[in-house]
């Protein structure tokens, strides 16, 4: 049989590299630390209940909490480790922030420090990792500010609060039925398969484009008593398909993984919503701004398609906490504009519409 020449990963980053001939290299190995990161989680993941790591993460026999409040899978917490053993050692690194830890990862004394900073969701879909649906790691990365770099100082929150627009590179991991990897370094979004017999990431998939137009739409239905008008006039018009005022019949997905939804849309086409909503008012939001909303938004823009918080491009929102959460709505670009003119459009919103007025039908 004659050999098929793939691309790798490395060799994908070599020629990316080529346009910045000045460049030293630390970019493309940190891209690899971070890919081998994700190999490592693989495994572990694709061990299931034999690797002895399905289940909550128990500390001093009660339950460990993070800094969401949420419960910690054993998942959560070696993918996490992973992530930081595979990372801290190169130099490449100012600092690390991550959904599972509650303040910034300083890189221990003992390792060099560079200039660059990782921020990451280890294990996203939490609800799926001892059902053996798809999960999945999101990475970003940031350039530290010009004086951590040059003082080697500690990292602090504030050093991460910086728009989307400013990752130099980000991405995600998929362990679906095989792994992949999605990475963009701004210039396109590309995927990689994992071939398990090589242990490489292999492109086979350069230059994604995101269908501009679609029917279909990913949203947890179950939280429909708390959207805002703009959302529920979205979603009815969806439902109401071919005789309504979309003239087209939709199909609905949820798989409560944002990695693997987000997958699906880069492959095919839809719209993803997680909105703000009024469920919790101290939560802007379900997911988080810098780990989740950003990597996947910057991936969705390289590749033609569109992320916003449905106010404002996701790219552009000043941070204003490590752990911020935000609505957010991403996919087919033409959808996701249509999504935010029903926000921007007044006459639509509960504030003028009559049925929402204080002291009417639908206000308590
Ligand atoms: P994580 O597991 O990292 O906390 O994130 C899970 C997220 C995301 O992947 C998914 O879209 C969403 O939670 C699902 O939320 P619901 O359970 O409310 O549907
Ligand atoms: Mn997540
Ligand atoms: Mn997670």
């Amino acid at each position: 049989m004659p050999l098929r020449h793939r691309t790798t990963l490395t060799q994908y980053l070599i020629e990316e590299r080529r346009r910045f001939p000045g460049s030293s290299g630390d970019f493309n190995a940190l891209i690899l630390d971070v890919a081998l990161a994700c190999k490592a989680i693989a495994r572990a993941v694709a061990m299931g209940e034999l690797g002895g790591m399905y289940g909550d993460q128990a500390a001093d026999g009660g339950k460990s909490i993070n800094v969401q409040g949420e419960t910690q899978k054993k998942l959560d917490v070696l993918s996490n480790d992973l992530f930081i053993r595979m990372n801290e050692w190169a130099g490449h690194l100012a600092g690390m922030a991550s959904e599972e830890m509650d303040n910034p990862y300083q890189i221990p004394t003992n390792f060099p420090r560079g200039k660059y900073m990782l921020v990451f969701d280890p294990l996203d879909g939490s609800s799926n990792i001892d059902v053996n649906v798809s999960v999945g790691s999101i990475f970003s990365i940031l350039r530290a500010p010009q004086d951590v770099i040059d003082s080697g100082r500690d990292v602090t929150e504030k050093d991460f609060l910086q728009p989307g627009q400013k990752q130099v590179a980000a991405g995600y991991a998929l362990y679906g039925p095989t792994t992949m990897l999605v990475l963009t370094v701004g210039n396109g979004a590309a995927g990689f398969t994992l071939d398990p017999n090589l242990g490489e990431f292999m492109l086979t998939h350069p230059k994604l484009q995101v269908p501009v137009d679609t029917q279909e739409f990913a949203i947890n239905a179950s939280n429909s008593r708390f959207w805002e008008a703009p959302i529920k006039r979205y979603v009815d018009e969806c439902l109401a398909g071919k005789s309504g005022a979309r003239g087209k019949d939709f199909n609905m997905r949820w798989i409560a993984s944002m990695v693997a939804e987000a997958h699906r849309i880069l492959m095919r086409g839809g719209v993803f919503m997680y909105p703000r909503d009024n469920k919790d008012p101290s939560k802007a939001g379900r997911l988080r701004l810098l780990y989740e909303a950003n990597p996947i938004g910057m991936v969705m823009e390289q590749a033609g398609g569109r992320a916003s918080t449905g106010r404002e491009p996701m790219l552009s929102v000043k941070p204003d906490g490590l752990h911020q959460r935000i609505g957010l709505v991403f996919g087919s670009k033409n959808e996701v504009e249509r999504i935010e003119r029903y926000h921007s459009e007044p006459a639509e919103t509960e504030n003028d519409n009559p049925l929402f007025a204080e002291r009417s039908l639908f206000r308590v």
